[in-house]
């Protein structure tokens, strides 16, 4: 596996701020005092942003930012520059998770992937990554038992769909247990995996697919994108920015305790006619509540109560 170097990323996220505020142009002095760098090291950050796809051109004796991608490069995310892991393509970013976690990385560790040649979906299922959707995987080190690991993803879909819902106005609603919904088109996934050791988590990886600019409808026909949704292209770098910000903040304060109940308050799947399949069996009834271990409740025909605790629903 090859990390990208990450200790130019503080100085590049700079001079995008630089530029930002000066949109008329920027002095190589000026930059080259504010950051405290010489010439050649000014001009070559520079030229490596020019080769990541920002459009900076020299205009007096400085440069002008034209035009900026979207994509979710480490310097876009100011404070976590060290600990943004991007890559072009990768098999999958549940790989690069796993083997990162096993050797020691940091908590809230985010490896992000502009395709995935084999993403993953839950129950065996392929995640298709085309160019333009955000891949991602957030290794956690979470300080919780192992039997309420399942707290990170209900707490990742939650305020998945609270961000969707606060800045983009959109019905985002949360399909049992962990899909986002808008309009009963799916348009965000989630994967997660652990690692114990001793009878502790030391890891809690969880992989989130958001459809964004991508369309999957050639290959998923029930799945939608925000740029279908909005009739508009979407900035990732914002959207990645406000998630990250509030799942951490969500999980690292004492909302995890609480999280079945708050989450429930975003679901559809409550009191619906659903089916339930497993990598076994599939079941079929109305789905009566979501309990502290993330298991749905389910009624039968019979009127008998069932508690499913992994498996794909689908609502009738
Ligand atoms: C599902 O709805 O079936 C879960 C989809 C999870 C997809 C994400 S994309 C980033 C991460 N890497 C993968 O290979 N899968 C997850």
């Amino acid at each position: 596996m090859n990390i990208p170097e990450t200790s130019n990323h503080k100085i590049k996220s700079k001079i995008l701020r630089i530029l930002r505020q000066n949109p008329k142009a920027a002095t190589e002095a000026f930059i080259c005092k504010e950051l405290q760098i010489d010439l050649e090291f000014a001009r070559k950050q520079i030229l490596e942003l020019q080769e990541a796809g920002y459009e900076i051109q020299p205009a007096g004796n400085g440069f002008q930012l034209i035009h900026e991608p979207d994509n979710p490069y480490p310097w876009e995310f100011p404070g976590r520059e060290s600990t943004i892991h991007y890559f072009k393509e990768l098999s999958s970013t549940m790989d690069v998770a796993r083997e990162m976690a096993g050797k020691g990385c940091p908590d809230f560790t985010v490896i992000i992937s502009e395709f995935q040649r084999t993403g993953r979906g839950r129950l065996q299922r392929t995640w298709h990554s085309d160019a333009g959707g955000l891949y991602f995987t957030i290794v956690l080190r979470p300080r919780l038992a192992p039997i309420h690991s399942h707290r990170i993803n209900f707490a990742a879909s939650l305020f998945l769909a609270k961000v969707l819902q606060q800045m983009f106005h959109l019905d985002a609603k949360v399909k049992w247990p962990n899909d986002i919904l808008v309009n009963n088109l799916k348009l965000s996934g989630m994967l997660s995996e652990m690692g114990v050791e001793a009878d502790k988590l030391s890891y809690v990886n969880i992989g989130i697919g958001i459809n964004v600019n991508n369309d999957p409808t050639g290959k998923e026909p029930n799945a939608v994108s925000l740029k279908k949704l909005l009739g508009t292209r979407i900035d990732r770098r914002k959207l990645l920015s406000s998630f990250l910000d509030r799942f951490q903040a969500a999980i690292s304060g004492s909302l995890l305790e609480n999280i079945i109940p708050q989450w429930k308050q975003y679901t559809m799947t409550i009191g619906r006619q659903v089916k339930i399949v497993t990598i076994k069996e599939s079941y079929e009834g109305i789905a009566r509540d979501v309990n502290e271990n993330g298991a749905l409740i389910l009624e039968q025909k019979d009127g008998s109560l069932i508690e499913v605790i992994y498996g794909d629903c689908f609502h009738g």
